[in-house]
């Protein structure tokens, strides 16, 4: 179901949250005859720190352009809290954040950039400088001239001067990219904060593993185009469930699978080998079944799929094959199986 911007349907907290921080529909960019985002749907809801996931090249720049107003979409639509970023900068109330990296003045101080960007912004924002160095740990840098810091403390000067303009919505692109192991978790660590205190965030990456401990939910996107959208832990629930299985009798076991409930994506791979998604409950059941059905276990084992082979196999090959990740079936939770590469 792709409700209209800004309706309410299908979002069982819409009732109290107002219209969805993001909500974009049939969003595309062309640049002659490339398509660098090729139709892209996704909600996000208030409270989420949603990742934006994909590959080079995929699009995510382009489209954070898009719904920060920044350049103007071929199709589609985005509104911010019901707003259009395209019609009125008034959709920009309440929004921050910066595309690529964020920029400013080399020889000047942490201070003075970001009292230089509040004088432009206005509205109390150099009020709360102050605060912005001190929740980026930036406070004992700032005299010190931009020119001078390092990848991770640029990014976190970026995040903020976005807090200047005291957002309910930040939007980051690749805000973790390029830093040493301890600087993503700092910068998770800091967007952690930002959510406790009711921030919403979106931030996009290359990496699901980079973003899988602070984000509730994710987009994955390739070529322009989302691949999954859902709950990380559904996710992580289909990392974790993936068996393979080996037969007497491989024809019928495939059979016995696919009518079986509780198995879902029951197929073979690549080696001719028999892969399904599932509860442990389920798979006793299915033991069961097999043996009645005379197809008799030779091997059943769980799979060890990390959430990066996930990741690979949602943004990786030709597109053709379905992607391996499956959602344990019929387990009560809402959220949408993984949707094959197209
Ligand atoms: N202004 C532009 N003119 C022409 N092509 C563009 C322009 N901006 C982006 N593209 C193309 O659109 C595609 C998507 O680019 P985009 O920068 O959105 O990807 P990305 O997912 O942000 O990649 P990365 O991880 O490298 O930052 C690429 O093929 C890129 O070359
Ligand atoms: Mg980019």
């Amino acid at each position: 179901m792709n409700p209209e911007p800004g309706s309410d349907a299908g979002d069982p907290d819409a009732a109290h949250a107002g219209p969805a921080p993001i909500e974009v529909r049939g969003l595309v960019k062309r640049y002659g005859e490339l398509t660098a985002v090729a139709g892209v749907d996704l909600t996000v809801r208030s409270g989420d720190v949603y990742g934006y996931l994909g590959p080079n090249g995929a699009g995510k720049t382009t489209s954070l352009r898009m719904m920060l107003g920044l350049i103007r979409p071929t199709e589609g639509s985005v509104r911010l809290f019901g707003r259009d970023p395209q019609v009125s900068v008034r959709a920009l109330e309440g929004v921050a954040g910066f595309v690529e990296a964020p920029t400013f003045y080399p020889y000047l101080s942490a201070r003075r950039n970001l009292e230089m960007l509040a004088a432009y912004d206005g509205f109390g924002a150099s009020g709360r400088i102050d605060d912005a160095l001190e929740t980026v740990e930036l406070t004992s840098r700032e005299r010190d001239r931009v020119g001078g810091f390092s990848h991770g403390m640029r990014q976190r000067l970026g995040i903020a001067a976005s807090l200047l303009r005291d957002p309910k919505l930040l939007l980051l692109d690749e805000p973790a990219t390029g830093l040493d192991p301890a600087g993503m978790r700092d910068m998770r660590l800091l967007i952690r904060r930002l959510a406790d205190q009711g921030m919403t965030v979106l931030l996009s990456s290359h990496l699901l593993t980079e973003v899988e401990d602070v984000c509730n939910r994710v987009a994955i996107v390739r070529s322009g185009r989302i691949v999954y959208e859902g709950e990380i832990a559904t996710l992580k629930r289909g990392a974790s469930s993936l068996y393979r299985l080996q037969t007497t009798d491989d024809e019928r076991a495939l059979a016995v699978c696919r009518a079986q409930s509780g198995i879902a994506d029951a197929r073979t791979d690549e080696h001719g080998r028999i892969t399904f998604a599932a509860e442990e409950g389920a798979v006793g059941l299915l033991s069961q079944a097999l043996v009645e059905s005379g197809a008799l276990i030779v091997a059943m084992a769980p799979q060890t799929v990390t959430l990066e082979d996930l990741f690979f196999s949602f943004t990786e090959g030709d597109g053709a094959a379905p992607p391996p990740p499956a959602a344990p079936p019929s387990t009560g939770h809402d959220a949408p199986a993984p949707e094959p590469a197209r």
